[in-house]
């Protein structure tokens, strides 16, 4: 009994420790040094299709050694406010651990001076919604140091709409189902000549 609440009253405190550990890192305190772009067909984008160039680096007019603690980089597609209204499981938080805006990744990998660039196919499970481009700079320990995003700090420009498979399916549903009807008319217009051609050799 004093064992099992001894191991409780360990993992309460490792879990306090872990959570301290993850949620010290807030976004706010993170620095703007990445200039991110993101170029892309004009309109709606679909995902499983359309292709989106991402292009990330430091900002020149920095001074040197801002990225000298800059090991990782990762960019991720991320939710614009318009599209996070009533909806909690995409609610912006401050501390990153929390943080729902970005649930999509584009690509991790190590970070080198200079000018990134990757095109990226939409993934086919990207939902219905309005989207920015944010890069996170990562530490040797995986924690976030500073971000870049293609939109301002309001996230109102340079955002772009996509639009999910599953609207598209529906749009294919009703072709098929438009086509079907034509097909049964088409057939019945046949029987209907068929049979006056028919009659017609009777007489
Ligand atoms: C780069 O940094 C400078 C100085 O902090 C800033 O004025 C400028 O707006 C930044 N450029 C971009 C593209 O973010
Ligand atoms: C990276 O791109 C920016 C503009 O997009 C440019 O001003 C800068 O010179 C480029 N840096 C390098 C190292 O090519």
């Amino acid at each position: 009994m004093a064992a099992t609440g001894l191991l409780l009253g360990l993992i309460l405190v490792l879990g306090c420790f872990s959570e301290i550990g993850v949620a010290l890192i807030s976004f706010s305190s993170l620095q703007t040094t990445l200039v991110v772009t993101a170029t892309h067909p004009q309109g709606l984008l679909r995902a499983g299709e359309d292709k989106i160039t991402v292009r990330w680096g430091l900002n020149q007019s920095l001074p040197a050694g801002t990225d000298s603690a800059y090991k990782t980089i990762k960019v991720q597609l991320c939710y614009a406010p318009i599209s996070q209204v009533d909806r909690a499981w995409r609610k912006t938080e401050d501390h990153l651990s929390k943080d729902k805006t970005c649930q999509f990744k584009i690509v991790k990998r190590p970070y080198t001076t200079g000018n990134q660039t990757l095109e990226w196919t939409i993934e086919r499970d990207v939902p219905t919604a309005t989207y920015f481009v944010r890069a996170y700079a990562l530490d040797a320990n995986d924690h976030e140091v500073a971000y870049g995003q293609n939109t301002d700090a309001k996230k109102t420009t340079n955002l772009f709409e996509i639009q999910a498979i599953s609207g598209r399916h529906v749009s294919l549903d009703i072709a098929s189902v438009c086509f079907s009807v034509f097909s049964i008319v088409s057939l019945m217009g046949f029987f209907f000549v068929e049979k006056r051609k028919g009659r017609k050799a009777q007489q």
